[in-house]
């Protein structure tokens, strides 16, 4: 299933990240995220960051979207969006390249938005991610 099924488009997929990131909590450092998951039965879930005063305990807006998905029963990332802010296009960090790589498969779509040339870039997570370790790492008949 892509992302474009169950009318699912890329722009459904940015706007709810961009909703969201209205919500986010982000009080210290000002830097407001959104992100937005398509499950693999076509429903959309949402997150924002939302930091905390004790600053290593704030949670990035893709691990609340994750979280939200898992919640809800989807298991699989079909297609994630990122909107960020500031001038530079935001990006997954390197944590939730991870989280992401849980859920989703070498060529997944990661779609972000680069502020600076309002343009929409779409990477596959190993792109993102290479040689990335996952859940295959762990099965019992490769250990
Ligand atoms: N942030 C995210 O939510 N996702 C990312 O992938 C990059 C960083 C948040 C964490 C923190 O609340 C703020 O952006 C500044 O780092």
């Amino acid at each position: 299933m892509t992302e474009s099924d169950r009318n699912i488009t890329i722009d459904t997929l940015f706007d709810a990240a961009a909703s969201v990131r209205e919500r986010a909590h982000a009080p210290y450092s000002r830097f407001r995220v959104g992100a937005a998951v398509i499950d693999e039965t076509g429903a959309l879930h949402t997150g924002c960051n939302v930091e905390n005063a004790a600053y290593p305990e704030g949670v990035c807006a893709e691990a609340a979207a994750i979280a939200a998905m898992v919640a809800s029963g989807g298991r699989r990332i079909r297609a994630i969006a990122v909107i960020g802010s500031g001038a530079a296009m935001t990006t997954p960090c390197g944590g939730c390249r991870q989280r992401i790589r849980e859920f989703a498969d070498a060529d997944t779509r990661i779609h972000l938005h680069d502020p600076a040339t309002d343009s929409r870039h779409s990477l596959s997570l190993e792109e993102l991610l290479p040689l990335a370790f996952g859940p295959a790492n762990l099965k019992d008949d490769i250990r």
